[in-house]
C-alpha cells in the first residue's frame, strides 16, 4: 500500500487555536522516518488550510440565528471550504488505491475525510476513538464549535452546509460506527447515541473489560458488512498525563499503553483502510511529547511491532 499523507492545518472548528500546527508537529516528530522504517511507500501532499478569505467570511445570517439559545456555528464558511477541499483529495486518494492518512487539525476535518471516503466506500465502517462523541448538531451544541459536530454531520444530522459537504447526505450509517474511549458526552449527545444505536465503548467499559476485549468487539462491529474501515483518532482519547498537547483535555482517559494496544489490535485484524489523527495541539505542549506519541501511535496502526 502507498500511504497518502494529507496534512490539514485547520483549527477554526475548536475554541482553542493551535491544532493547525498539528500536521507540521507530527512531521517534525519523524512521521516520514517512521514510514520508511516500516518500509511503507508514502507521499506527502501539500498542506490544506483555511485560507485568509474563508476565515474572514461571515456565517450565513440565517444560520447565525439559533433557536433555544444555542450559539451560532463558529467559522462555518471556513469549515465548509476546507472540508470540501479535503473531501476531493481523500476521494481521489481512495480512488487511486492509496491509503489516506489525514493529519489534523481539529476534529471538524473528519467531515471532509469521511465525505471523501464515502464516495469510494459505499458501506464504510468507522472506529471513532475519542474522549468525546462529536455528536452535537447546530440545535444541541453548547459551544458552537464545529469539531463537536463532525460525527453527527457525517451520519447526516444537523445543518445542511455541513451534512451536504461532498454531495450525498448521510455518509455513514450509525450501526457501522463504534466509539471508543468516551467520557465526556453532552446530555443530547447521549440521547442521540442511544436513539440511533451507535455502539459506544466508554472508559467505564474499558476499565471493566479491558481494552483488548473492547477492541475485539468494536472491530467486529465496524468490520461487519462493510467495504472499508476508517480510524478517526482524536488524541484527546488519551489521558492528558500522557498526551497533554490538545485543546479539550479530559481526565480519566486511555493510557498510552492502552492506546498502543488498541491500534496494534486494529493492525492485527487488518481491517483499516484509512485513518486520521486529530487535535494534536503543539501550542498546548511545549515539550512536543504529544506529537512524538502520535507518530508512534500511527506506526502501531500501520503495523509497527515490538518484536
Ligand atoms: N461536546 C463539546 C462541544 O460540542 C466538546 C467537543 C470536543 N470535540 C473535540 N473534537 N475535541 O463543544
Ligand atoms: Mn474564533
Ligand atoms: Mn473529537
Ligand atoms: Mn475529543
Amino acid at each position: 500500500k502507498i500511504v497518502d499523507i494529507l496534512p490539514v492545518a485547520f483549527d477554526l472548528g475548536a475554541s482553542r487555536r493551535g491544532a493547525a500546527g498539528g500536521p507540521q508537529a507530527m512531521l517534525q516528530a519523524g512521521l516520514a522516518a517512521k514510514l520508511r522504517q516500516l518500509r511503507l511507500p508514502y507521499r506527502i501532499q501539500e498542506e490544506l488550510n483555511a485560507g485568509p478569505a474563508a476565515a474572514e467570511q461571515a456565517a450565513d445570517p440565517a444560520l447565525a440565528q439559533r433557536p433555544r439559545g444555542r450559539p451560532p456555528m463558529k467559522h462555518l464558511a471556513a469549515a465548509v471550504a476546507v472540508n470540501e477541499a479535503l473531501a476531493a483529495r481523500v476521494s481521489a486518494a481512495a480512488a487511486a488505491g492509496r491509503w489516506p492518512l489525514i493529519l489534523g487539525g481539529d476534529h471538524s476535518i473528519a467531515i471532509g475525510t469521511i465525505a471523501g471516503l464515502a464516495s469510494h466506500y459505499r458501506r464504510l465502517g468507522m472506529l471513532w476513538i475519542d474522549a468525546h462523541s462529536d455528536m452535537n448538531t447546530d440545535l444541541t451544541t453548547p459551544s458552537g464549535n464545529i469539531h463537536g459536530m463532525s460525527l453527527a454531520a457525517s451520519i447526516g444530522l444537523g445543518a445542511s452546509p455541513l451534512t451536504a459537504i461532498g454531495g450525498r447526505i448521510g455518509k455513514i450509517r450509525p450501526e457501522r460506527v463504534a466509539l471508543v474511549g468516551a467520557r465526556s458526552l453532552d446530555p443530547e449527545e447521549k440521547r442521540l447515541i442511544r436513539a440511533l444505536g451507535v455502539s459506544c465503548f466508554t472508559m467505564h467499559d474499558i476499565d471493566k473489560r479491558g481494552i483488548a476485549s473492547v477492541m475485539e468487539e468494536a472491530v467486529q462491529i465496524v468490520g461487519a458488512d462493510t467495504d472499508g474501515v476508517h480510524v478517526s483518532f482524536d488524541i484527546d482519547s488519551l489521558d492528558p498525563r500522557d498526551a497533554p498537547g490538545t485543546g479539550t483535555p479530559v481526565g480519566g482517559g486511555l493510557s498510552s499503553r492502552e492506546a498502543f494496544l488498541a491500534l496494534e489490535l486494529i493492525a492485527e485484524a487488518g481491517v483499516a483502510t484509512s485513518a486520521e489523527f486529530v487535535e494534536v495541539n503543539p501550542e498546548a505542549d511545549p515539550s512536543g511529547c504529544t506529537a512524538e506519541l502520535a507518530v508512534s501511535l500511527i506506526g502501531s496502526l500501520l503495523g509497527d511491532r515490538i518484536l
